[in-house]
């Protein structure tokens, strides 16, 4: 069995949409801690229902994110996660943190990388007036929103959409590229050399693996 570590700060989504990808695949993965920065996140809720084990770190009873990092980084340690990922961690994370999971740490952003870095992404690329949009998971590194991509989604933007139209199209991707991705990996199916992606053999256990998807849409 795999063992992976899940970080949340709200909703949760990803999180149904890794455990649902996980259950249907039937791949040796099991979430083995859905930790929150946020005590009242709905993703705590989904991952209980779901029988997961939860944590809760609080960064408001930390004095400074040096130190919240490294409480958050003990309980990832405590688990022996073989990967874990971001997913809707809305906090930056300090060097050292980065550093210290480097190669085991991925997130998810909502936008094709390297356009549109940090928030309110969907906005950003209405404003722009790009035609095409979507989502990155990528390794993380100590720049952020920044780090070898493992797979991106790319989602149609339409003349009428509004910021929340395409974050809704834009999720609907994320469900399905997140959790292909984490399997990737954790199959050993893609891996990374001096931060070039690479694709090798049919792994340790099936699964489905594109360095890209298309929205239905398109
Ligand atoms: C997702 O859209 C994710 O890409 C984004 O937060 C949302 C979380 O949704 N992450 C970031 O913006 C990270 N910079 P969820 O809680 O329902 O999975």
């Amino acid at each position: 069995m795999k063992r992976l570590v899940v970080v949340i700060s709200g909703r949760g989504s990803n999180l149904g949409a890794m455990l649902a990808a996980i259950r249907r695949h039937a791949w040796p993965i099991e979430i083995v801690n859905v930790i929150s920065n946020q005590p009242l996140a709905e993703g705590l809720a989904l991952a209980r229902t779901a029988g997961l084990r939860t944590t809760v770190i609080d960064h408001a009873h930390f004095t400074d994110r040096a130190h919240f990092d490294a409480a958050l980084a003990d309980e990832i340690d405590r688990a022996a996660p073989d990967l874990i990922a971001l997913a809707g961690f809305m906090r930056i994370l300090t060097s050292e943190f980065c550093l210290r999971f480097a190669g085991r740490l991925v997130n998810i952003h909502p936008s094709l990388l390297p356009a549109f870095k940090g928030m309110h992404t969907h906005r950003q690329a209405l404003h722009a007036g790009v035609t095409i949009h979507g989502c990155t998971v990528h390794m993380v590194t100590t720049d952020l929103d920044h780090g070898p991509i493992i797979a991106q989604g790319i989602v149609p933007v339409k003349a009428t959409d509004d910021a929340d139209q395409l974050a809704e199209r834009v999720l609907e991707m994320e469900h399905q590229l997140y959790p292909m991705a984490i399997a990737a990996l954790l199959s050993g199916r893609v891996s990374f050399a001096d931060g070039r992606r690479h694709e090798s053999g049919p792994g340790q256990f099936p699964c489905e693996y594109s360095p890209w998807l298309l929205h239905p849409d398109l």
